[in-house]
Order: C-alpha cells, then structure tokens, then sequence
C-alpha cells in the first residue's frame, strides 16, 4: 500500500512527498458520553487509517487531493484560512487554523490523502484525518509538538472551526493507540493507562456492525445532549460536588425532582457509565471477558434509556447479541444515532453471527448494514519524512 500511495503522489504532483503520515479509525469498548463530562473512557485504535502525504511549496498554497472523493481542492495560506469552505477541505483548513492561532510558522503544501475508515460510521473518520494532518504537519514544519498537543490542537480544529463540540478520546486514540491494548483515560486529568486485550487467547473477536444509517442530526443532537448534561451537572453542583466523579447514584435520587426527568436521566448515565468503565478495566486485567460482555450490554441499555442516542438499528445488534451464545456483548460505540455497534463474540462463530443480523437488519426492513471484523491497531506514525 505504501508504494502505491507513494507513487500516485508522484504522478499527481511530479516528485515523491516528503512526509508520509498516517492515523487511525476508533472503537469505543466502553465509556460512552462520558469524554465531554470528563469522565473515563476505554477506546482502541482500529486497522482502518487515514494516510496524508505532502511536500511543502514556495507560493502560500494547500493543494490537496482527496482520493476517497476523487475530488481536488486549494486554498491560499495568506487570503483563505479563516472562511468554512464545506466540506472535507475544512477538516485541513481547521488544522491550519488552529495552528496558525498558535504562531506556527507555515507554508504551503502539496498534499495527497488516503483511507479506508467507512465515513459517517461513527469509527471516527474525522478524528483520523485531523490527527494524520498534524502529525504530518510537525513533522514537515518541524513544530515539535508532543503527542497530547497534537491530540488536542486537532480537537480544537474540531470544535471550534468544524463546529462539533466533541471531546478529546477520539482525537487522544488515534494519537496514542497501541496494537492489541485499549487506552483507559481519565478525561479529568488526562492520565492514562494501556490495557491488554487478550482476545486472540482467548478465542474471541470485535465485530463492527455498521448500520450505514444516514447521521444528518448527529452533531445537533449531540450538542443537544452535552448541554442537558453539562445543566445537569451544573444543578448537582448546588450540593457541593465538582464533577460528575463525585456524583453518587443516591445523590441523584435525593435531587431527582429537582433535576426534572431529562437531566435525572442524563446524569444517571454518566455515573453508570463511569462506574462500568472501571469494573470493564478490572476485568480486562482478569481476562474475565464474561464480565466485560455484561457490561458493554448494560452501557447499551443506559445509552438506550437515559441518554438516547441509540435507534431501531443498533438496538437490532444489542437484541441479536442477547439472543445469541456466541455473543458475550454488544453495544452502539461512538456518538450513536446510527453510526455502529459493536459485539464480543466467540470468534470461530463471527461468520453465523454476522448472518444472523443481516437476516434480522432485512427481516426489518432496515437499511443493508455492512459487518466486518477489526484488528487493534497502531496510533498515529510517520511512514517516510
Ligand atoms: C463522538 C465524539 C467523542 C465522544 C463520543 C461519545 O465520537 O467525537 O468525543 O463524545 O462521540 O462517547
């Protein structure tokens, strides 16, 4: 693959790029909408990546072809930075952006991307592609940035030039996954820790079930649920706790009038799922794979529930992982509302359960989902420079 990129590069723009960068994709395990309420979370990084290639030019211009859209796109360094153009462009001028905020001294470049991350699947196509244009940036510009830098400058292109309040654990993953581990990160402190993922031992496998559901309300109703939990939270304050950390579940039931049912029901799952972040990575470190099965099973019931982001189709996987032996646990992973979901099955019996909710998605009436396995995979690296 690496050749084949390096040589369209060649072809499109007449000499080979002088940097070579790639990012990955995302699964969440568990630890869903708990990033922004600075809670814990416990993603890996993914096989799928996004690969940018560049070489710097003399004029103040960002060529860029895209290779997924087959589509060219430029803007002027000097002129063209701060307007939105639409589109995937604003995902390389947001980066540009954000560091340009930051004093860092740029030029313009060529530039090619790559990526086989399936967009709008919620595996975090975005996060990937942020991640691989500042990696490929410092490494061209010589920044210097460290790896958490590079995390959050590509959140803050993010949230404030794309305009999707997301927290940090997608952008955090792709930068410092590690093959075979998930990341369990307090997203308070910023401390974080690798788990093992012995799933190969143990016989078992992660299946992603994309429900290929159009996501056009996702990031309004995800800034909906952020703000119903951040108010929330700021009602719990009145009782002298900080964050949600603090907040025990009898608490809530002390203030569950006050609250009204919307945000009783939103912080319920923020402390639920924190507290299932936790027993998941105990029983990581076990190998008790049973108990982590149970546990993305009741994230999904609370994603469900009290926070609502799931639909019709990714409660499709939880049910068929309930009904199914094979099937330790399931799950939606990422923001929700569409998007994908995950399940912990018995890896001998990936292709049954694979059919078995492909029938049930037709069955329904559902979109054709597309299922397919993942490997843990590695963060951000620079191929060639
Ligand atoms: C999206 C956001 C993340 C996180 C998840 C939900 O992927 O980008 O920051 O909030 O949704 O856990």
């Amino acid at each position: 693959m690496e050749d084949v990129l390096v040589r369209s590069f060649r072809e499109k723009f007449g000499s080979p790029p002088e940097v070579y960068s790639s990012a990955p994709g995302r699964i969440n395990i568990i630890g869903e909408h708990t990033d922004y309420n600075l809670g814990y979370v416990l993603p890996s990084a993914i096989h799928l990546h996004v690969a940018f290639l560049a070489s710097q030019r003399t004029d103040g211009i960002v060529r860029i072809w895209a290779e997924s859209f087959e589509q060219e796109k430029s803007f002027s360094l000097q002129k063209d930075v701060e307007a939105k153009q639409g589109g995937w462009i604003d995902y390389v001028k947001g980066i540009f952006w954000v560091l340009s905020q930051k004093g860092a001294s740029l030029r313009g470049i060529n530039a090619y991307v790559w990526g086989n991350i399936p967009l709008e699947s919620g595996l975090s196509s975005s996060a990937a592609f942020e991640v691989s244009i500042v990696k490929a940036l410092d490494t061209l510009f010589r920044l210097g940035l460290s790896p958490l830098e590079m995390a959050k400058l590509a959140q803050a292109a993010e949230n404030d030039y794309v305009g999707v309040k997301c927290g940090l654990m997608d952008q955090f993953i792709s930068v410092f996954g590690k093959k075979d581990k998930a990341v369990f990160l307090d997203c308070e402190t910023l401390a974080y820790e690798y788990i093992p993922l012995r799933l190969k031992r143990e016989g078992l496998g992660i299946l992603v079930y994309d429900t290929r559901v159009p996501r056009d309300l996702a990031s309004s109703a995800y800034n909906k649920r952020r703000a119903e939990a951040t108010g929330a939270l700021e009602k719990l304050r009145e009782s002298g706790v900080q964050t949600y950390k603090d907040v025990t579940l009898s608490l809530l039931d002390e203030k569950k009038d006050e609250l009204g049912e919307t945000f009783y029901k939103r912080a319920r799952h923020v402390v639920t799922e924190n507290a299932r972040v936790k027993k998941a990575v105990r029983a990581l470190r076990d190998d008790d794979f049973h108990e982590v099965g149970r546990l993305l099973f009741q994230s999904h019931e609370s994603l469900r529930d009290d926070y609502q982001v799931s639909c019709p189709e990714l409660d499709l996987l939880y049910e068929c992982g309930k009904r199914s032996h094979s099937c330790l646990g399931a799950r939606l992973t990422g923001a929700g509302f569409g998007g994908s979901g995950i399940a912990l099955i018995q890896k001998k019996d990936l292709p049954s359960f694979k059919k078995l909710v492909s029938d049930e998605a037709q069955r329904r009436g559902f979109v054709t989902p597309s299922c397919y396995e993942v490997e843990i995979g590695e963060g951000t690296r620079i191929h060639i420079k």
